[in-house]
């Protein structure tokens, strides 16, 4: 089964508030978007990749992702839209018609364990669609009409990348979303809307989104922890 990987990098990361593009952000010595992609290299399960960059910044990307390790098949460099949702449909259509899933990570979360690409892998190919995701880890309250009211977070996903689809199913979604004018913060809750289950695979380790200043140097620190600990 041939697995495309579509990586969504073209956001300016407003709220880390760099001079440069978010993805490009040092990590201990290499852009955030490189770090991200050589830890989904090590999967060697993509037959093709295409990276969705800001069309201001093409060649600094280009730069950025030069000579990348094996494992990801013919990686692609492509501008990317005005909305997240925008950049993975730029993504679908620079993609292959051969592959049999999709699978759309981040570059936001250059902490992403290999183990959970692959389960998430495993879960999509059996059930069509699946996401990483994590238990939130403080409580949680939700806004009701007289206040607020305590929800059970043992029941509640904090949802994340990466996320695999059948192919056609992600398609599918996106062409349905973008007929209803529908803008989705995921890719899941667009397959969602066609009827379908999405199936959950708890993270492993810690797969930080970094979104501003804090997160970027929590990510520098786990990854020289990483880095530095027996394998
Ligand atoms: N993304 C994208 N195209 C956009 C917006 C976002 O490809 N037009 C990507 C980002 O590069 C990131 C992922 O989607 O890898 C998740 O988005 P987010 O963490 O919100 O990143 P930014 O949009 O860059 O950050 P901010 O919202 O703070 O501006
Ligand atoms: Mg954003």
């Amino acid at each position: 089964m041939s697995v495309a990987l579509v990586v969504p990098a073209a956001g300016s990361g407003e709220r880390l508030g760099l001079p440069l593009p978010k993805a490009l952000a040092d990590l201990a010595g290499a852009p955030l978007v490189r770090r991200t992609l050589e830890r989904l290299a090590i999967t060697k399960a993509f037959s093709e990749t295409v990276v969705l960059v800001p069309a201001a910044h093409l060649s600094a990307f280009e730069q950025a992702l030069a000579g990348l390790p094996a494992g990801l098949g013919t990686v692609l460099v492509r501008p990317g839209g005005s909305s997240r949702q925008a950049s993975v449909w730029a993504g679908l259509e620079a993609i292959g018609p051969a592959c049999d899933l999709i699978c759309v990570h981040d570059a936001a979360r250059p902490l992403i364990e290999p183990a959970t690409v692959i389960k998430v892998m495993d879960e999509a190919r059996r059930h069509g669609a699946a996401t990483a995701a994590s238990r939130p880890a403080d409580s949680v309250r939700i806004d009701v009409a007289e206040g607020t009211k305590a929800l059970d977070r043992r029941r509640l996903w904090l949802v994340e990348t990466p996320q695999v689809f059948e192919a056609s199913v992600l398609r599918r979604a996106h062409e349905h979303a973008r007929a209803g004018g529908v803008e989705g913060t995921d890719d899941a809750s667009l397959v969602e809307a066609l009827g379908l289950e999405i199936r959950i695979v708890a993270s492993q380790g810690c797969n930080l989104k970094v979104t501003n200043r804090a997160d970027l140097i929590a990510a520098r620190e786990l990854l020289a922890f990483s880095a530095a600990a027996p394998h």
